[in-house]
């Protein structure tokens, strides 16, 4: 197996909640240790720990240091608590569906307690369980996802949906974890993604670290490497999926995917069932996040665009169904009738 230690963004150590500093990389390599909830809102507020499945499990450890700390008897007031951190937890961020599912989660596992030391225990329980299936979850989506590719294969990702996203291994680019064990040699592209540049700053450096050769470009030239240098296969990650296979993922997804069908290549949508809301039947539904003026006002700090300038910022666009050709899940790779299979697979 290779190492991959390194990718571990979010940890539960010593009742703490150990983050991997993710606006700090790939310059520095920091970890910011928590001990409230206020601090996991903020840090997944201000993208320290970002990527749907990993913003959920901190949020789930986030309700797991409020219990550490309940100090009351009454476990009445305990659910009124958890319920109310659940609450705050979730308005740290508004698209990846995973956030809310993980906390629904801890809450739900925690209301069948009858005593408070039992739900204390139960939250701490379900946020590990969470965390260890992910990385369960992840490992056979590079399974799936690596049947679809062969040696020599070059592969164009955007954003970063790889092990620092994840509990490990990511999902867009767990594949490309699993041909590193298999001695499978791919190659990868990886778009800088605009404003954030996640990137530039993640996928780079996450793929740089395991050895695959990745080649980073800026977001305006994916259309002329999707033309001329023989991609096999565009993978990205997801937010949020909707029952008619609809797919929120990072600002820039869908110009992608529009390429995508128009060079002939396929588009894969690599996502856990965590991230699949059948409760939603479109992307309409899907709320889109849209962040400060400063990120794409200003760079590394300083402004560059003329003052007073009108900025418009959603984090994540949606991708229709008809542009994807394929989602792969930890039960296998959708394909054809989307709503169909995102059905069955949640079923099974
Ligand atoms: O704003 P971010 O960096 O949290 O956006 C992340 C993405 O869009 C990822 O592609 C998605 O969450 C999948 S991560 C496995």
């Amino acid at each position: 197996m290779i190492e991959t230690d390194f990718i571990r963004s979010v940890r539960w150590e010593n009742n703490r909640v150990v983050l991997l500093d993710q606006q700090k990389l790939p310059l520095k390599t920091e970890y910011i240790h928590l001990d409230d909830v206020k601090g996991v809102w903020e840090s997944i507020h201000s993208l320290k720990v970002r990527g749907a499945p990993a913003i959920g499990i901190a949020a789930a450890f986030g309700l797991a240091l409020w219990a550490s700390k309940f100090a009351g008897q009454s476990i009445e007031d305990f659910r009124t608590g958890l319920r109310i951190q659940r609450d705050y937890l979730a308005s740290s961020r508004p698209t990846a569906v995973n956030l809310f599912w993980a906390i629904d989660r801890v809450v739900a596992a925690a209301f069948h307690a009858k005593i408070v030391e039992e739900a204390k225990q139960t939250v701490l329980a379900e946020a590990l369980a969470i965390q260890t299936e992910d990385e369960a979850v992840c490992r056979k989506i590079g399974e799936y996802g690596l049947s679809l590719l062969q040696q020599g294969d070059t592969v164009l990702t955007h954003c970063n949906a790889g092990g620092i996203a994840t509990a490990r291994y990511g999902t867009a680019l767990a594949p490309i974890y699993l041909s590193k064990e298999q001695g499978i040699e791919l190659s990868v592209y990886a778009t800088e993604t605009r404003p954030v540049l996640q990137g530039a700053r993640l996928t780079a450096w996450e793929l740089g670290q395991i050895g695959v050769d990745v080649t980073l470009i800026t977001d305006n030239m994916a259309a002329h490497v999707l033309k001329n240098k023989n991609i096999s296969a565009v993978i990205v990650g997801t937010d949020r999926i909707a029952a008619n296979g609809d797919v929120a993922n990072k600002i820039g997804t869908l110009g992608l995917a529009v390429l995508a069908k128009a060079f002939n290549i396929p588009f894969y949508v690599a996502s856990p069932l965590s991230t699949i809301d059948l409760t939603i039947s479109s992307g309409e539904e899907i709320p889109i996040e849209e962040r400060t003026e400063d990120e794409v006002t200003h760079w590394n700090g300083e402004r560059v665009a003329a003052e007073g300038v009108n900025i418009y910022n959603p984090a994540f666009d949606v991708t229709p169904h008809e542009y994807i050709t394929g989602i792969i899940t930890e039960k296998g790779i959708i394909t054809g009738d989307l709503q169909e299979g995102l059905q069955k697979v949640k079923t099974i």
